[in-house]
């Protein structure tokens, strides 16, 4: 598969997708018991995972979707804009950040740190894709669909510059 230069082969198919987020919201069904979270998907990459993920969940849970940008391309600028959107007051509240894929973590540091200073109850974050460096570097993600090594993928909401959001499996880059 060829998106503009890039060549892709399929990494996650979109059944074992769905085992995955069948399973994450089964587990934050379990942990947030009695509570009542506002999910904070992160866009534009998560919006297809959170679509999902939401369906599962029978917990009582409100959403506000935010966004972020940090990216250019298939590498980190490692410049990072603010957090824009929640027009609900995150005061008192659970939340739980919902990312597609926690590379550097840079992005979702910041974003954490960001609620965290906003008087919130608890800040989690659930992410589809979590890469090595995020891994190396212990970032703090409580739930975690796959874990993948340094692979730039497209798919599933996931895109290279721009394009490739539409499709419902994974794909990876292949070395040219
Ligand atoms: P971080 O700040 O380096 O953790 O970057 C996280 C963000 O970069 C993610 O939310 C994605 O939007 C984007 N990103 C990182 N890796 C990929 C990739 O392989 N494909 C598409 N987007 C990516």
């Amino acid at each position: 598969m060829k998106i503009k230069d890039l060549k892709f082969k399929k990494l996650i198919t979109a059944g074992t997708i769905e085992e995955r987020v069948t399973a994450l919201a089964a587990q934050i069904d379990q942990d947030y018991k009695k509570k009542s979270p506002i999910l904070l998907p992160i866009l534009n990459g998560s919006f297809m995972f959170a679509a999902d993920l939401m369906k599962h969940l029978i917990l009582p849970c409100r959403v506000s979707f935010v966004k972020i940008s940090s990216y250019a391309g298939t590498a980190s600028t490692g410049q990072l804009k603010t957090l824009i959107g929640h027009d609900e007051s995150l005061f008192n509240q659970d939340v739980l950040i919902i990312e597609d894929i926690v590379d550097t973590g840079l992005t979702l540091q910041k974003i954490m740190a960001d609620l965290r200073s906003l008087g919130t109850k608890s800040v989690e974050a659930v992410s589809l894709l979590r890469k090595m460096p995020a891994r190396e570097k212990k970032i703090d993600v409580k739930y975690i669909g796959f874990d993948l090594e340094h692979e730039f993928v497209v798919g599933y909401g996931m895109d290279y510059d721009g394009l490739g959001r539409n499709l419902k499996d994974i794909y990876k880059q292949l070395e040219n």
